[in-house]
Parts: structure tokens; sequence; C-alpha cells
């Protein structure tokens, strides 16, 4: 079966044995083309460029003719690669964040503005597991989602398994999938995989979400090179890839917030007749959303009134009474938890 240009150069070369490297070295057609060919990304191929890889071939003439007509004609794959699928990948977004919406409003306001400066735009939240950096991420990412038309991937970095390569090979390797390059044109090594991406998405207006991003993880070659697009990354920490400009670090929330959250698991009412509980709560739960949702939903299961219940709803502590007390002097705080928190 007829497989296509890029297919047929690719079997030619590994038939000879060459790396692209070589076969560049022998043809005089640059690694990058080469890679360009070879992935199907070249919508018109220069027949010179395809008589100096048929030479270093070593072709005879009906080869070559061959590989000049492959040229012409589309193969199934690359057609679906140059449709470009628009992917709309969002998970929803919490509802009701408590205490972030002037966060949401001016990450929305960063990313408008950085948009088509030269680069993509680039906004990242970081802090510690369960302060809340996906559902932020998420709210933003929804608040902004039309303006990508080319669609919008979401990533977590941290779950991917990469098979054999880095993790940036993993990523990019789902990110191409995902913008409809057939997977037999995937290329193997990084440098290749960042090539790609950056040829298909050089005038795509993408948004991507890249969650949980792990800090040894350099994000260069997951960024897309197009001005229109943009990038909202979560992380413990900023990455030293990303520009600080877009950078928002996550604290734990206002004490009034914390009680807001706890009011809109468990009741209104109920926290309004027991402020002083709530707020004990607030302050056991160390202001962090993922253990207020726990204690929440504890005391909406109890009964009301149940003072001593109402102290149990946090997580319990793996660190001495007292210690909250102590944590205040030396700065920002840690949260030390028994409950798992997911980051
Ligand atoms: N401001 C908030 N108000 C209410 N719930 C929140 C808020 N921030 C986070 N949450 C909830 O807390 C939990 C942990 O948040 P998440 O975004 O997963 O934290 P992180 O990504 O920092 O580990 C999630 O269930 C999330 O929906
Ligand atoms: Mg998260």
């Amino acid at each position: 079966m007829d497989r296509g240009l890029g297919e047929r150069l690719r079997t030619l070369r590994e038939s000879a044995t060459l790396t692209r490297e070589a076969l560049a070295e022998r043809s005089g057609v640059s690694v990058r083309t080469i890679a360009a060919l070879e992935l199907g990304t070249v919508a018109q191929p220069r027949v010179s460029t395809l008589g100096a890889l048929a030479d270093a071939f070593g072709l005879d003439d009906d080869a070559r003719a061959q590989l000049v007509s492959l040229a012409r004609q589309r193969d199934p794959a690359e057609a679906a690669a140059a449709a470009r699928p628009v992917p709309r990948e969002l998970p929803p977004a919490p509802p009701g964040l408590a205490g972030r919406d002037a966060l949401i409003a001016a990450a929305a306001t960063h990313l408008g503005a950085t948009s088509g400066t030269g680069a993509p735009a680039v906004w990242v939240v970081s802090g510690p597991p369960g302060v809340g950096k996906t559902a932020l991420a998420l709210q933003v990412a929804h608040r902004v989602a039309a303006q990508y038309a080319d669609g919008q991937l979401f990533l977590t970095l941290g779950a991917l398994t990469p098979s054999g390569g880095s993790l940036a090979v993993a990523a990019l390797r789902r990110i191409l999938t995902a913008t409809g390059l057939h997977p037999r044109l995937l290329p193997d090594d990084l440098d290749a995989l960042a090539a790609s991406m950056r040829s298909r998405l050089a005038d795509a207006r993408l948004l991507l979400v890249l969650d949980d991003v792990p800090g040894s993880v350099d994000l260069t070659p997951l960024l897309p090179a197009g001005p229109d697009s943009a990038v909202i990354v979560t992380a413990r920490a900023l990455p030293p890839s990303l520009p600080a400009a877009g950078h928002q670090p996550l604290g734990p929330l206002e004490p009034e917030h914390g009680v807001e959250l706890l009011a809109g698991l468990a009741g209104r009412a109920r926290i309004d007749a027991e402020p002083e509980q709530a707020r004990r709560v607030v302050e056991l739960c160390d202001r962090l959303p993922v253990a207020l949702r726990v204690a929440g939903s504890r005391l909406a299961g109890r009964p009301r009134g149940d003072a001593a219940a109402d102290g149990r709803a946090a997580p319990r502590r793996t660190i001495a009474p007292g210690a909250a007390l102590q944590r205040r002097h030396r700065g920002p705080r840690e949260p030390r938890r028994r409950v798992r928190l997911a980051g």
C-alpha cells in the first residue's frame, strides 16, 4: 500500500541505516527539513530537495520519479494532520471558588494583555498541595477559552507516565496527537517532537493547560511558538524555564473566605449560628481548601451544636498542638497533614 512521501523517505533512510543527521550531511538537506518531510508537515517539498535526497539514497530514475509523484499526492494521515481537529479538553471548573475572584480576573487580564506580543502568553500559579491551584487554573482557563479558537488542551504532567522517553517527550506526543498528528507520524526524539509542535501550532490560537508540573521538567520544548497561543501552568514553585511576569503564588484562603467555603458545604444557617466554631475549624484546616472541603462535608453530616464534633471535623494534624502558633512566627507555613493531599 502506498503510505505517502514521509513514510517512504523514512523507510529509505532506515534501510540505508542513516540517522537524520547522517542523511543531512550526505544530501546537503537540513536535519529540520528531513524531519519535517518525514512528518509530512511540508506542504509542497521542492523538487531540488527531493533530488538531493534521491541522490543521497542512490535511487534510479524510476524510484526517483516515484518519490516526486508521492510528493504530489497527500498521504491520508498527512491530510488528517493538515486538517487540525479542535480539541476541547478542559475538565469542568469547580464552581464558586471562595476568595479567588480578583485573581481570576487578574489572570485573564494578564493573558489578554500578553497575547499577540511575539511569544505565547504564560500564566503560572504556584503553591503547596491542596491550596487550590488546579481549581483556579481551570476557572481562568474557562474564562479565557473562547479566545483560543483552535482548541484547549489539558495535561496533568504529574500523572503522565513516560514510556521510555522523558516526561517532556510524553507530553509532546500527547499534544501532537491531540492536535491531529497521526501517531505513526510522531518523531522519536525530543528535538524533532518539539520542532514538529512548533511547525504545527505556529499560527494556532491554542490554550495549553499544564497541570501539576514537577519541578524537574524543563517546559521550554512544550511552549508553542505562536504568539496567539497561551499557556497556563500549575506547579509547586515557578518553573525556572518560565518568565516571572505572569507568576501568581497562591496562599491559604483569608479566614472569611474559609468560612464561606464551609458555609457552601455545611449550610449558611449552620455556620452563621456557630461563627466561633466555624472560624476555629478554618484555622485548624490551615485555611487550605482541600482540608476545608473535607471538614465541610463532615460538618454537613453531623448534628448541629456539637462543638467537639466541629473541632474533630478538621482533618487531624500530625504535629503537636501549639505548633501552628509557633509556625506563624517562622514565616510561610507548609501544611503537614495526615490526609493525603493531591498535588
Ligand atoms: N477557593 C476555593 N473555594 C472552594 N473550593 C476550593 C477552592 N480552591 C480549591 N478548592 C477545592 O479544594 C480542593 C483542592 O483544590 P486543588 O485545586 O485540587 O488544589 P491543588 O491543585 O493546589 O492541589 C478541590 O476539591 C477544589 O475544588
Ligand atoms: Mg492540582
